[in-house]
């Protein structure tokens, strides 16, 4: 009748000391990973890929339509000295100002918003442009756009009863189109 001994032959298992050096091999291993990791967050932090692009100027969203960078005759496309385009929109409750927004091909845009009222989000179909709208700070984000086209500009936020209606759109035209702006000249869809 054969027993089985209880007791493994001390031959099989591993001496103690190479656990404790395998062990402490995985540790380094995992410290190291951990390591990569706040590294990743930390370089991309630092080179604004993780800074989230709103809440870096402030400003007063009770007095936007009386003064300062959002009053009326401001809003729309402006073109800079140096050939880039700044746009600038206002959300609120529950519409973009302005509606519509022309802008030239292959040419750097800089988007300038701000909300009078609540959150709302700002995107452009068919890109990569998306950042929230928030009351009190300026959202300033930096786009180019390759086609030339209509794009819808949906409000992505939802922001109260009239959110799913609010939208804007930003035609993208031929550079041509914005060669004789001048620079006091805001470009609106029906400025042209
Ligand atoms: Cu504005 Cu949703």
């Amino acid at each position: 009748m054969a027993s089985s001994n209880p007791v493994p032959n001390t031959a099989d298992l591993l001496p103690e000391r190479l656990i404790t050096s395998s062990e402490r091999r995985w540790l380094y291993v995992m410290a190291a990973i951990l390591g990569v990791m706040f590294s990743v967050i930390v370089v991309t932090g630092m080179t604004n890929m993780l800074h989230p692009p709103n809440d870096v100027e402030k400003i007063d969203p009770t007095t936007l339509h009386l003064q300062g960078e959002f009053v009326e005759s401001n809003l729309g496309a402006a073109t800079e000295p140096d050939g880039s385009v700044t746009v600038r929109f206002i959300a609120q409750q529950y519409t973009f100002v302005p509606q519509c927004v022309k802008v030239p091909v292959s040419t750097p845009i800089h988007f300038r918003l701000t909300s009078a009222d609540v959150v709302h989000g700002f995107f452009v179909g068919d890109t990569n442009t998306n950042a929230m709208i928030v009351p009190g700070f300026i959202t300033d984000i930096r786009a180019k756009f390759k086609n030339t086209g209509s794009l819808t500009m949906p409000c992505d936020e939802f922001c109260g009863f009239g959110h799913h209606a609010m939208a804007a759109r930003v035609v993208v035209v031929p550079k041509d189109q914005f060669s004789n702006v001048g620079p006091e000249e805001r470009v609106t869809c029906g400025a042209q």
